[in-house]
């Protein structure tokens, strides 16, 4: 199978039988796409694999000299995103499974042009310092949700416009996504 037929099929079963799985879906998954295609990005970091869709469009996206880096701490998710890597194959995406806020800390040399925020949502605050630090400067951090009247997600708007290292705004297409470019 193609990259293209399994995230259809990832798509058809996120909505199956009454079931929910929230992916970035494809509205907001070719913004997305655009974003990293302008940008030119190359060593992307997907945090939040849930069953790799959003993983497939940015692997697709960056070719095979692109990297993709996708985290995911629920086990049963991160089987199936794997076989759905496996079913695509896709040589350049390197699922990591485990908490986000502790694989960042680890990582605190590796450099990405892009950066894809879409776990739960009373982390985003936690792991934006360290999403900036991995972030090259002009490298652009993307959010999902980003509109939602939550608490966390007030925050997350805070925090981001209040931030001395980036540049960001809000798109509202679906449920909104903001977007930060490190400037410094
Ligand atoms: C909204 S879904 C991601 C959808 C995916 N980006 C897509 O478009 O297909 C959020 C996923 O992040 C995972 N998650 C939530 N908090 C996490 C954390 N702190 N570290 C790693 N994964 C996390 C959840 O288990 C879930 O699978």
């Amino acid at each position: 199978m193609g990259i293209e037929e399994v995230m259809r099929e990832i798509e058809a079963e996120s909505s199956k039988g009454g079931k929910f799985l929230p992916i970035v879906g494809s509205v907001k998954g070719n913004f997305l796409y655009m974003l990293a295609k302008v940008s030119q990005a190359k060593n992307v970091l997907d945090l939040g694999t849930l069953t790799g869709y959003s993983a497939l469009l940015l692997s697709k996206c960056v070719g095979k000299d692109g990297r993709i880096v996708t985290v995911e701490n629920d086990k049963t998710l991160f089987e199936e995103a794997l076989k759905n890597f496996k079913k695509a194959k896709v040589k350049n995406i390197r699922p990591r499974f485990g908490d986000a806020k502790e694989i960042l800390r680890q990582m605190k040399d590796r450099k990405f042009d892009f950066i894809f925020l879409d776990i739960w949502k009373e982390d985003y605050v936690k792991v934006l310092d360290d999403c900036v630090k991995l972030l090259k400067v002009n490298g652009l951090l993307v959010a999902d949700n980003a509109l939602w009247d939550e608490e966390p997600l007030k925050e997350w708007r805070k925090s981001i416009f209040n931030h001395k290292q980036v540049v960001s705004f809000l798109v509202p297409l679906g449920d909104g996504m903001s977007v930060s470019m490190r400037i410094k």
